[in-house]
């Protein structure tokens, strides 16, 4: 690749510039020694982000793993092919690597952004001058080895087009004595003699995220291990592959018994809620609930898959629960979910108050970021309009367990969600393995309070053609479910957009006519909406914020219309719009962002905020009778 020669000059890792004074930092990364099947790791470490929710509602499950150690900022770190370093955390090794002496050491990368971020390892405590070496990423390029005057290291290679399962990358570095090697995931790619290397007791892992805003060491580096000895050529490439069995599995450890699925809660009723959970191993679990800490009343299962999931009924609406996962597996080992919450559905006529996003994908950090927002307003009911993950397809079970679960597990253990699936779930392997909604088709409508919720499927091409007749199944349904409805507020979602001035997924509006949607879900969903007075109808698919006007017939019509809300924030990459405004379009906004409905009696709210928590939109509907609702105020 012609662009390597002009980067290499870029990293300027110098030595007096890796003697910045450590602050005190957010603790995060969890460390766990590595199983490596070939050779002996002698000092090895796991990461993954510490997410919890705030104060009283911290019940992470993971907590069981190992302390985190912490992480630094430094300001006068170095620059990595033009990257600034954001973070650093210091790794103690287990035997201190002696001057000169073979060595191998790992990075486990997960690299699954839009934006150039790279990683640095490389010892500590070095004095000015002295050769040193490091071992890096950066999408694009893989480093290791001596760093010359310039702080260049000694060997650099293109990263492979595509990582293991597209995202992920081990880079290894072996050094002989005498040559120095470098492997991209498993094989070799570069080696070649250089100067001796340098002793060190410490390791310094650099995170350069400044482009990923929340972004941390441990969404990048999930893992780093340094070897008092030369690995053969056949050890690291059993090593990349001991890696790769995990993430095939979607388990994060091989250290400690772990759950794979924190309790997820979905479609909260009066009556009941869906829990389901999933351990790393079979395990028996119990689960526990009741409205007092002190009268749990409980259930058992025999440890068999690695998935649980119940139903619990029997509930009272509008009111607060209790409940707890435990599960132990076969050698005894005991796992324990915390006691979490959730509150059932109010009675109609009761206020109620709604989360609505979409397109969690690959961003388990801009996840956690929104899910500390939603979190603060106490939402009882997350609504989420597909692309839970952006590729989690039959074979990236790890978009699920190691991205979605580790973004939103936190909030999902308190705040019940209703997804709608999208592109992302591809053949719906995974999204109906962790699903529990009502009736085995992709469809389905669900009660909650004063609302009812139309979750569609608008993956209709697809559909269509892996099962003919599904298009005019979901309609005539969608069609008698919206007539049987006796809900006041009718809300859609699903995924594909029915109106959006997105720049170029419906042409390209920057040189080209756009049609503004998809036809299809268009077709399908837009008459039976405005047949039967769909008050709002959520999608997401696009990486933006989008309200319409009031629409009806295709026309603005302030009096009748149906206002439709792209709401694709939750994490995506975030896209942008077309050069002008369409008459459809009411307001835009660029950025992550999430959605709250607040609904009493004839009223409704909605407020959008950015990921800053910052109002960006809002508007008010009054629905007084039988037909449509109307915007109050300025429209
Ligand atoms: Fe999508």
């Amino acid at each position: 690749m012609t662009f390597l020669p002009a980067l290499r000059g870029a990293l300027m890792l110098s030595a007096v510039s890796m003697t910045g004074i450590l602050l005190a930092g957010p603790a995060l990364p969890q460390q766990a020694p590595v199983a490596l099947e070939a050779g002996q790791a002698a000092s090895a470490w796991e990461f993954l982000p510490d997410y919890h929710l705030p104060r009283r509602a911290a019940a992470h499950p993971l907590d069981a793993v190992v302390p985190a150690p912490g992480i630094a900022v430094e300001a006068s770190s170095p620059q990595f092919f033009g990257l600034t370093a954001t973070q650093r955390t210091t790794l103690t090794l287990k035997t201190a690597l002696a001057a000169g002496a073979p060595f191998s050491v790992e990075l486990w990368v997960l690299d699954h952004v839009n934006q150039p971020v790279g990683a640095l390892l490389s010892p500590r405590g070095m004095t000015a001058g002295a050769p040193s070496w490091a071992l890096g990423y950066r999408d694009g390029v893989l480093v290791f080895g001596p760093l010359d005057a310039s702080g260049t290291p000694l060997l650099s290679a293109p990263a492979p087009e595509e990582g293991y399962k597209e995202r992920w990358y081990a880079v290894t570095g072996v050094y002989d004595g005498a040559t120095w090697t470098l492997y991209s995931n498993g094989v070799q790619v570069a080696a070649a003699a250089g100067p001796a290397a340098t002793g060190t007791a410490t390791l310094d892992l650099t995170g350069y995220l400044a482009n990923e805003p929340y972004m941390e060491i441990a969404n990048l580096v999930r893992g780093a291990a340094l070897h008092d000895r030369a690995l053969s050529a056949d050890e690291v490439k059993a090593a990349f592959e001991a890696r790769t069995r995990l993430v095939d599995d979607g388990r994060l450890t091989d250290a400690a018994l772990h759950f794979t699925q924190p309790p997820y809660l979905n479609v909260p009723s009066e009556t009941a809620i869906e829990l389901s959970w999933e351990t790393d191993r079979p395990a028996a679990s119990v689960v526990e609930w009741g409205t007092t800490k002190g009268a749990l009343q409980s259930q058992s299962f025999a440890a068999g898959e690695r998935l649980g999931g119940m139903t619990i009924s029997g509930l009272t609406a509008d009111t607060p629960y209790f409940y707890r996962v435990t599960a132990t597996d076969a050698a005894g080992l005991k796992i324990d979910s915390g006691l979490l919450s959730f509150r059932t559905a109010p009675q109609p006529g009761q206020p109620f108050t709604i989360a609505v996003s979409g397109d969690t994908e690959a961003r388990p950090h801009i996840n956690n970021r929104m899910s500390q927002l939603i979190w603060d307003e106490r939402p009882n009911l997350l609504m989420l309009a597909g692309d839970l993950t952006d590729g989690g397809s039959a074979e990236k079970r790890f978009e699920w367990t190691h991205e979605y679960f580790v973004g939103m597990g936190a909030l999902f253990g308190r705040v019940p969600v209703i997804a709608a699936l999208g592109n992302g779930e591809d053949e719906l392997k995974w999204y109906r393995h962790y699903h529990r909604h009502p009736g085995t088709e992709n469809y389905f409508s669900h009660r909650y309070g004063d609302v009812e919720i139309f979750v569609l499927d608008s993956y209709l091409e697809t559909r269509e053609t892996a099962e003919p007749g599904f298009r005019a199944r979901q309609k005539a349904w969608l069609d008698g479910a919206l007539r049987a409805s006796t809900a006041k507020w009718k809300f859609a979602i699903h995924h594909h957009d029915m109106q959006t001035s997105d720049e170029d997924d419906y042409g390209d509006s920057w040189s080209e006519t756009s049609t503004h949607g998809d036809a299809q879900v268009q077709a399908d969903f837009r008459g039976l909406f405005e047949t039967y007075n769909v008050d709002l109808v959520f999608f997401g698919h696009l990486h933006t914020y989008e309200r319409s006007w009031p629409l009806r017939g295709g026309k603005v019509d302030l009096q009748t219309g149906i206002t439709y809300l792209q709401v694709g924030g939750m994490g995506g990459n975030l896209e942008d719009f077309a050069p002008n405004k369409p008459a459809f379009s009411r307001k835009t906004m660029r950025g992550h962002h999430y959605v709250m409905i607040r609904g009493a009696g004839d009223m409704l709210s909605v407020e959008t905020f950015d990921i800053e928590g910052r109002l960006r939109d809002r508007f008010d509907l009054v629905k007084t009778g039988a037909g449509p609702a109307r915007i109050v105020g300025a429209p």
